[in-house]
């Protein structure tokens, strides 16, 4: 017995004391190739952390430039290589939360941009960050990742190169997945919907207003991207019916809009509600959402996803199963800000700055945070990617990792804004911002034209 404790201590002590050296470490000690997919907002802001902490890395992009949703293509489906198009972007997007919530750490927009910047703008100043951060070299575009498969112990990555269509594999010890939350539109089945004659799209074929004027147009959803389409629409529409449940302060529209509740099915020209009622109409629009999707994902990688969820992920973003894979963006109700964290976060872990508990501990936090889930008790969904405390989740990955803290003023603009818009639609992005310390910010009305200072 007096063996075994001392064999036991001696254990930890040598442990401890391989930690202890290990530690200070801040680099590894083989040569390593990271490989990031996506050159949106998340991929590119785990590349800057890795090129900071001097990791060899590449990001590969389906698309033919950086951006992901921030990039406008006006056209929708495939590319001229029959890639789908991963932007959702349309004609007039103005963003829906303050830009501070959004900005890469340390890299504001102009002091004299608006809160509310339009998706062009916010598409230059992503396209900025790239090419001041030096990442454009390290970045493969119209490559568009198809597998990613566990090789004894590291992954094996294929991706078509769109130029010449063929297919390449590539070596990768560590895989950052940064593809983008909002890839697969959601689009619910209704009795008769083969029946209609009109046009049927989901919101992420929409690209201009212009296209609907003098339609009459069903709109589903009230999402943040159904009531934006729906102040679009009602000004271009013939008329606008509006399906949805959601309770907010609904502008003053004009009498083309139409509130209507969920619907029962379609005929060959228009749709029937629940109530009954029937409204004659040519075009349908689903601003019913999108499910998470990594196609490309083998069972290899110990993952278990479906549209709605990935896990076992630590923090939401460090695949337990394998700790050399890392997801980031798939989690709910967060700001853009939080991508940034988690790129930081999965690049510190690449590059040694802090050691990961173990596989058991990682699972024993995953399985203690899963049931402290509001959509666990009420089992409801099984949404388990959700951030219920997104302060607490910044605060979390400070103390751990030694991400910069992304301050409690944050959450409490994205807290206001997430209300203020709902009750005030039509001028909420007429507010100005300005952030005064950690924890306090101002706002103050100036509506005004957009002025986007940044040369590319
Ligand atoms: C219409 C719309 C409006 C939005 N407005 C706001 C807003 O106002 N405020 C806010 O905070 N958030 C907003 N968002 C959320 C927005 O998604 C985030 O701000 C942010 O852009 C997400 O970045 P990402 O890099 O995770 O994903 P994405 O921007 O989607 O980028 C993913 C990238 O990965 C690439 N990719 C995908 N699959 C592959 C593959 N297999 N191989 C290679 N490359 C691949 C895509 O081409 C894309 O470039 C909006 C989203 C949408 C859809
Ligand atoms: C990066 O790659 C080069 C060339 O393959 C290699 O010499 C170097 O050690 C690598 N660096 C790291 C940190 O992996
Ligand atoms: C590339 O891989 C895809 C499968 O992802 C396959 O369908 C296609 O035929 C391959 N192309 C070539 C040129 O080998
Ligand atoms: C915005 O610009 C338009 C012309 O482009 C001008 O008519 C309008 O007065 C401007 N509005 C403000 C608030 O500056």
């Amino acid at each position: 017995m007096k063996f075994v404790m001392l064999l036991y201590v001696t254990l930890l002590c040598l442990t401890y004391f391989i930690l202890g050296v290990t530690d200070g470490l801040s680099l590894p000690q083989v040569p390593s190739h990271t490989c990031v997919i996506g050159a949106g907002y998340s991929g590119l802001a785990a590349a800057r952390y890795l090129k900071e902490y001097g990791i060899n890395f590449t990001v590969f992009e389906a698309a033919k430039d950086v951006g992901g949703q921030w990039r406008f293509d006006p056209r929708v489906g495939t590319d001229e290589y029959g890639v789908p198009l991963a932007t959702s972007q349309y004609k007039y997007l103005r963003t829906n939360t303050p830009r501070q919530t959004m900005e890469f750490n340390g890299f504001p927009f102009p002091e004299d941009t608006p809160s509310y910047p339009s998706g062009s703008c916010f598409s230059k100043y992503v396209r900025k960050f790239a090419k001041d951060f030096g990442l454009l070299d390290d970045i493969q575009l119209l490559s568009y990742v198809t597998s990613v498969k566990r090789v004894g112990s590291h992954w094996d990555l294929i991706y078509n190169y769109s130029p010449d269509n063929s297919n390449y594999t590539v070596h990768c010890d560590n895989v950052i997945i940064a593809n983008g939350q909002y890839v697969q539109p959601v689009v619910p089945k209704f009795a008769g919907l083969d029946t209609f004659r009109g046009t049927v799209l989901h919101s992420h074929d929409y690209r201009d207003p212009c296209h609907y004027k003098g339609r009459k147009v069903l709109l589903l959803g009230a999402g943040a991207s159904g009531l934006d389409l729906s102040t679009q629409l009602v000004e271009v529409a013939d008329k606008l019916v509006h399906s949805h449940h959601l309770e907010y302060n609904q502008p003053n529209y004009p009498e083309n809009y139409i509130k209507k509740p969920d619907i029962k099915g379609f005929v060959a020209n228009g749709v029937v509600f629940v109530d009954g009622s029937f409204e004659e109409v040519d075009t349908v629009i689903f601003a019913t959402g999108y499910n998470f999707g990594q196609p490309f994902l083998d069972e290899s990688s110990g993952l278990t996803t479906t549209g709605k969820y990935v896990l076992p992920l630590h923090r939401n973003i460090v695949n337990i199963m394998h700790p050399t894979m890392f997801v980031i963006g798939v989690v709910n109700k967060v700001i853009t800000r939080l991508l940034d964290a988690q790129g930081q976060y999965a690049a510190s872990v690449i590059a040694g700055k802090f050691k990961l508990p173990t596989q058991d501990q990682m699972l024993k936090i995953f399985f203690e945070h899963l049931f402290t889930l509001p959509t666990i008790k009420n089992s409801k969904t099984i949404n388990v990617n959700l951030v219920v405390e997104m302060d607490k989740y910044f605060a979390d990955l400070s103390e751990e990792a030694g991400v910069t803290r992304v301050p409690p003023v944050m959450t409490d603009i994205r807290d206001f804004n997430a209300i203020n818009r709902l009750e005030d639609l039509l001028n909420y992005r007429d507010y100005d911002y300005e952030v005064i310390d950690d924890f306090s910010y101002k706002r103050w009305y100036n509506p005004r034209n957009e002025t986007c200072n940044i040369e590319e």
